[in-house]
């Protein structure tokens, strides 16, 4: 199925982000995002395609991280959704079709052909939309490499991934913030409008969304000579987003507002000190969302314990779950760690699951091959 992106069209805009300390790039093409409140002056022609095709990949992120809840997360690297973009003369101008879906995690019926129930459909049609692309269809074909509904933001890795194959055959014209809206949408339809799964998938690193009115990111440099490794044990269990958030309170007391706050405070001083058992220990610390998700994930409680007995610096749910994710500084300490938590998912969860143990991915969304026209 093809989707148009633009009907009828509307003329693209342009609007300059006001905050120097926010994103590397400062110009950003808006085209009807209702979210956008910032100033626009009308802009910009279509860009002209500079490849028949390329190929993105972007990774798995850790949202939360424990108090950032819907502010803070990071991207994990090796694991991942593979997004191809290719120009195709038989798709109508202006129109996507998703000719494909393939990978390990591709049988899941979940996943649409339909471009508009899709999150890479989503994602790259508004990538389109922000280029103003009418005159091109292009096709797409997307590889799950990441299990969906897992904590480990599969929506986001195959929106960031496409978003960032159809900048690429334009020319790459999209600034990173730009990246995010259009995976934003995406995000939006499927489990909630927050941005700290596609703001890391897209921009690598440790990310602080600093506010989503406007949306107002801050990219944190964890220190290159530091280690920093992420135990990921993932149950076989779905804990789907939307569910989870409706788990969490509308309101919160006075104490715990001022705790959270104080331990985000701490994780992101601890991320820019490569202070690993800092950021661990403030990971650990969530007193608001933890606390209600943990009990619908059968021997979460049991796995945090296990996982801090064993030399864990820290450990929380990785997003809205089932994925626990704890931190460490060595790469053998981190595989020890992750049996430690595969036992007790088995014997207080009574679920089978799977322990990996990855670096910070620093990169992000990125092309990894492409054909010039
Ligand atoms: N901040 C989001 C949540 C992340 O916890 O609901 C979902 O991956």
């Amino acid at each position: 199925m093809a989707i148009c992106c633009q009907s009828p069209f509307k003329p693209i805009n342009v609007s300059f982000n006001p905050n120097p300390n926010s994103t590397s790039r400062k110009s950003l093409l808006i085209c009807n995002f209702s979210h956008s409140k910032s100033q626009s002056v009308p802009l910009v022609c279509e860009p002209e395609p500079v490849l028949t095709s390329a190929r993105a990949f972007a990774p798995a992120t850790v949202a939360n991280l424990g108090p950032g809840f819907d502010f803070l997360g990071c991207a994990v690297d090796g694991l991942g959704d593979f997004v191809s973009v290719t120009v195709d003369p038989t798709i109508h101008p202006g129109q996507l079709s998703i000719s494909d879906i393939s990978g390990p995690f591709s049988s899941s019926k979940k996943l649409s052909k339909n471009p508009l129930y899709n999150c890479a459909g989503i994602a790259a049609i508004a990538a389109m939309k922000l280029l103003g692309i009418r005159s091109v269809g292009l096709s797409l074909s997307l590889e799950k490499g990441l299990p969906l509904g897992s904590g480990l933001g599969s929506s986001a890795a195959s929106a960031a991934a496409a978003a960032a194959a159809v900048n690429a055959i334009f020319g790459g014209p999209l600034s990173s913030l730009d990246l995010v809206y259009a995976g934003l949408e995406s995000e939006s339809k499927v489990s909630g409008y927050h941005a700290d799964n596609i703001a890391p998938a897209i921009m690598g690193g440790f990310v602080l969304i600093r506010s989503y009115e406007p949306l107002d990111l801050m990219k944190l440099d964890f220190p290159a000579d530091k280690n920093l490794f992420f135990v990921l044990v993932s149950p076989e269990f779905e804990a789907p987003t939307k569910k989870m958030r409706a788990a969490l309170p509308a309101e919160i007391g006075m104490p715990h507002h001022v705790w959270n706050c104080s331990q985000a405070g701490a994780l992101v001083a601890a991320v820019l000190r490569g202070d690993v058992e800092g950021l661990g220990r403030a990971m650990s610390s969530d007193k608001v969302v933890e606390p209600r998700r943990a009990p619908l994930i059968p021997g979460m409680e049991a796995v945090k314990r296990v996982a801090v007995e064993a030399g864990a610096f820290g450990c929380t749910i990785s997003g809205a779950g089932p994925t626990a994710v704890a931190v460490t500084d060595s790469e053998e300490k981190g595989r020890e760690i992750g049996e430690t938590m595969v036992e007790a998912f088995w014997k207080e969860g009574d679920l089978k699951s799977l322990a990996v143990v990855k670096r910070l991915d620093r990169v992000g969304a990125r092309v990894v091959s492409s054909i010039p026209r």
